[in-house]
């Protein structure tokens, strides 16, 4: 196994053979004891042995992997032409009809939610959750944002919930065209296609927590649908502990012809917007910048869905999102909920956005002759994974503290003891590498002394449920003064 130097060095020519080929290598080894990188470190016994023990990422158990082999790519393809055939989804085309605008692919994804539903024994329902938008600048007069759910509630920790979305709206180049052919293929059909297909799973199965599988809108004229959606949720004090947005999950094929087709981005954001000052300038005075909620997901996502079992890799991006851009993350993470976005890693700007027409040889236009529905079911199983994972684990530690009033080189870390949990593992990392690369086991306890200084590793702790589930990794703050 490559050391994590090694893995960065990899990374490093790949970059300067100027091929884009993103780092997947997920989990990367332990920090060697005689690692180069760590020689400015003046502890002779770096990093401090005999503590804890590599760890191994948790593997799918047979029932996931089963849920995992019924996704199918024929669906996704049938889901993402019937969204085509709609003409336009744009936000404000028309409502009133059944076979062209927004409102008809609103209606048709409600009705086969409600079919998936009607297979659930009662624990899913479908809904429609509407409210009318004012003028705004993309707005030119007042609309009615309609997003599609379906909720499927959990059978022992109902109030845990989890969302995940796709946007069917769809848009061409200028972004107030709400009458010509705007396709929204990948962009995002995609996602919305493999949110649906999730529903049709999950409706036969019973999540421990409860799943809210949504079809937004308004995405293109300012995430208005997903702004909507996160203020219900936290207005309500609901208590979300991930949403997975999925946005341009259809190619994996740039605009240099460039494939990477078994690699999916993951977005994760730093330092949550929502934070206090307080909070805000204690995360940055204790190196705690790489350790948001967001990201903490992110790992845990790269920890439980890389594998062979969805036959893809991870490759996290430490930002909100691509340059400039935004996406339906945006709006939960400013509600305070961990929110991460799943992308192509190679997108295709003539496929975006873009009017249909053919200029100067080539087809523009986010067309579904540019999807590649195999890649899409792929990406799916990242996120049946990651949302099953996350669902049948117990909830993220509460209240998680590091005690900083005794100057010793120990670590003490204290949490609150949750009935849910089977026990507790402390998990760490040097602070530059990317993800946990070690754990102890501490059983089911609300404290524990490490032998290792909590000023030259990262640690965070997380919950482990009867069923070998883990909950993502909860980075500790000094306890509130
Ligand atoms: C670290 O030490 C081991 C055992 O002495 C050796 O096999 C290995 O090559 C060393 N690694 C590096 C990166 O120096
Ligand atoms: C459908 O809605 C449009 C506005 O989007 C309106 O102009 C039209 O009259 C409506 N048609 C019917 C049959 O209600
Ligand atoms: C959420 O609550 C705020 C403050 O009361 C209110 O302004 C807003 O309209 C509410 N949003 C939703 C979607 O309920
Ligand atoms: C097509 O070619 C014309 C003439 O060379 C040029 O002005 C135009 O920008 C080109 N269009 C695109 C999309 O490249
Ligand atoms: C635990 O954390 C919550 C916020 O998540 C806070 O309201 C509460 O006071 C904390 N409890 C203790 C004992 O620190
Ligand atoms: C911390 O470790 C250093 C180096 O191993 C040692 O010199 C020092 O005495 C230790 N401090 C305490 C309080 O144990
Ligand atoms: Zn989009």
């Amino acid at each position: 196994m490559p050391s994590v130097k090694l893995y960065f060095t990899a990374l490093l020519t790949a970059v300067r053979a100027g091929e884009f080929v993103l780092p997947r290598a997920v989990i990367p080894p332990p920090v060697a004891a005689n690692a180069s990188i760590y020689t400015d470190c003046a502890n002779a016994a770096w990093p401090p042995s005999g503590v804890g023990k590599e760890l191994v990422p948790q593997a799918p158990s047979e029932e996931l992997k089963e849920m995992l082999k019924e996704i199918d790519p024929a669906n996704i393809e049938a889901y993402i032409k019937k969204l085509v055939s709609f003409g336009t989804r744009h936000t404000l085309s028309i409502q009133n009809s059944t076979t062209r605008g927004i409102g008809a692919a609103r209606d048709w994804i409600y009705s086969e939610f409600s079919k998936f539903a009607d297979k659930s024994e009662g624990r899913m329902t479908a809904s429609i959750q509407s409210y009318t938008q004012g003028v705004a600048s993309r707005i030119p007069f007042p609309v009615k944002i309609s997003n599609v759910l379906a909720t499927i509630k959990g059978s022992t920790s109902p109030d845990r919930v989890y969302v995940i979305s796709g946007h069917y709206d769809s848009r061409v180049t200028d972004v107030l065209d709400y009458t010509s052919d705007a396709p929204g293929a990948n962009d995002d059909a995609s996602g919305t296609a493999l949110v649906m297909e999730l529903a049709r799973i999950l409706a036969t199965r019973q999540p421990a927590s409860t799943i809210i599988l949504a079809a937004v809108s308004g995405e293109e004229q300012n995430l208005y649908g997903s702004t909507f959606l996160a203020q219900t949720l936290k207005n309500a004090s609901t208590n979300v502990e991930a949403m997975l947005n999925n946005d341009i999950v259809g190619s994996s094929t740039g605009d240099r012809g460039q494939r990477d087709p078994f690699t999916v981005r993951v977005f994760a954001q730093g330092p949550p917007p929502s934070e206090s000052a307080a909070t805000a300038a204690r995360r940055l005075q204790i190196g705690g910048e790489n350790d948001s909620p967001a990201r903490n997901l992110a790992r845990l996502s790269a920890e439980v869905a890389a594998n062979d079992a969805t036959g893809m890799g991870i490759a996290i991006v430490y930002r909100l999102d691509r340059f400039l851009r935004g996406g339906d993350h945006t709006p939960f993470l400013q509600a305070g909920y961990p929110a991460v976005r799943y992308t192509e890693p190679n997108e295709d700007f003539a496929h975006q956005h873009q009017d249909v027409r053919t200029e100067n040889g080539t087809v523009y236009g986010d067309l579904i002759e540019f999807v590649d529905v195999e890649y899409t079911a792929r990406v799916a199983r990242v996120n049946l994974a990651t949302l099953w994972s996350l669902s049948q684990a117990p909830g993220m530690p509460r209240n998680v503290t590091i005690d900083t009033s005794v100057l010793d080189n120990d670590t003490r870390l204290r949490w609150r003891v949750s009935e849910e949990a089977e026990g507790y593992e402390v998990v760490w990392r040097a602070t530059t590498a990317p993800l946990w690369t070690n754990v102890l086991e501490v059983g089911k306890v609300g404290e524990v002394r490490v032998p290792l200084s909590k000023d030259n590793v990262i640690f965070g702790v997380r919950a482990v449920g009867k069923n070998g589930y883990r909950s993502p990794a909860v980075f500790p703050f000094p306890p509130p003064s």
